[in-house]
């Protein structure tokens, strides 16, 4: 293998979240963090080497984006996700969460409402709330088959006020890769009830082997024109550092829209970096992604294997996208704080706790396990140790 995602890169230091907040989350630094996405493995090297380049360059002044920005994103998008993107409908916008409050702050008025789809990435309650919108959620629910949305909920959450939707596609942390299928229902509930469906599709390049990622504006012309989609390198690559992103708009009234929100808060500059960056991963990443998906798959059947042979007390939800592992303690009956006390005081792991993702959350934690196999491993030896002294 050209690359070693089992070399072990000591981030001790270097101010990032994951490891250098372990104190401020947990309470101890002494836990193999799993928490918030972010992934152990040195970048690529054709993307430290074009930062490289452009770094020594000694100045770094205000820049814009060149053609090549928005025409790697499009052929990445083309030949990934069959999604023909055209050059003008790419924004840029400094992260995604920074885009979802964008589009809040443009295709809402206060005390309108916003349905979201818990238990689901937090940011997306505040991205609602903070700006005095009303969050209306509709649980995904549990089926034998696993997690779904819940249609005839939807469709009865709906009333006058109702204007946006925000969907995790794919889905954080349940992991669903949505179907056609489930896109096409949500789709037609949005468009027959204006709705605009704003869709994150940060983890769309984490789709896991066998499943694939739908982007929503694909659907049809008509969903295309109700759609606003988020984008960006930041998960794929482990870019989020950089803070670039991109939101992808045809339908060119909703763009103006949007463009002029986020112009009047001056955020539309980004920063050299970011660009250099998401230009070199799109170019040239293929190959990296096909060996970063195939350790990720063979880290999540490592750790599923190790939940249903060793410590049946945990059931994992194995993902169909991203390296998230939604596991279902439930079993545990313990509050959300005695759960997350358990696993950083008698385990030594620090995941994030379920009910933070909101309603349907409560009872699960959320492992990641983008790290070497070699810290996986540790983790539920840890784990197992921990449950079997509480059997
Ligand atoms: C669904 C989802 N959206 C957005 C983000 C973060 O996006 P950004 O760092 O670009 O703001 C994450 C990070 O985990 C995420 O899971």
């Amino acid at each position: 293998m050209m690359w070693d995602f089992d070399e072990i890169v000591n981030r001790d230091g270097t101010n990032c979240i994951k490891y250098d907040r372990r104190e401020d989350t947990f309470g101890t630094k002494d836990i193999i963090p799993m928490w918030v996405a972010d992934m152990d493995y040195k970048t690529p090297d054709f993307i430290v080497s074009a930062l490289m380049d452009r770094l020594n360059h000694p100045i770094y002044g205000y820049t814009y984006r060149p053609p090549d920005y928005f025409f790697s994103i499009m052929e990445w998008h083309e030949r990934r996700h069959k999604w023909k993107i055209e050059k003008e409908w790419i924004c840029y916008t400094p992260g995604v969460v920074p885009a979802l409050n964008i589009c809040t702050l443009a295709f809402t008025q206060p005390d309108d409402s916003i349905i979201v789809q818990p238990p689901v990435y937090f940011p997306f309650f505040s991205a609602v709330e903070s700006h005095g919108r009303k969050l209306v959620y509709n649980q995904l629910i549990e089926t034998e088959e696993g997690w779904t949305m819940d249609f005839d909920s939807l469709e009865k959450s709906i009333d006058s006020r109702t204007r946006m939707i925000i969907i995790s596609n794919p889905h954080n942390p349940v992991g669903r890769a949505w179907s056609h299928t489930e896109l096409s229902r949500l789709a037609e509930i949005c468009v027959k009830n204006k709705i605009l469906i704003l869709s994150d599709e940060i983890h769309c390049d984490l789709v896991l082997p066998g499943f694939i990622h739908t982007p929503i504006a694909t659907l049809s012309p008509e969903i295309a024109e109700n759609t606003v989609t988020c984008l960006a390198p930041s998960k794929t690559f482990n870019l989020a550092g950089l803070s670039t992103s991109s939101v992808v708009i045809s339908n060119p009234l909703l763009r103006r829209t949007f463009v002029r929100t986020r112009d009047n808060l001056h955020i539309g500059n980004g920063n050299i970096f970011g660009t250099v960056a998401s230009i070199a991963a799109y170019s040239n990443g293929n190959e990296w992604l096909a060996a970063l998906l195939d350790y990720i798959d063979l880290n999540i059947d490592c750790a599923d294997d190790y939940f249903r042979k060793m410590i049946p007390e945990i059931i994992p939800v194995k993902p169909e996208a991203s390296y998230m592992i939604w596991l279902d303690c439930r079993k545990f009956g313990m509050t959300g704080k005695e759960r997350q006390d358990f696993f950083v005081k008698n385990a030594g792991v620090g995941m994030n706790e379920g009910a933070t993702f909101g309603p349907g959350g409560e009872g699960f934690m959320r492992m990641n396990v983008a790290t070497t196999r070699q810290n996986v491993i540790k983790a539920l030896e840890q784990i197992e140790k921990a449950v079997s002294a509480i059997r």
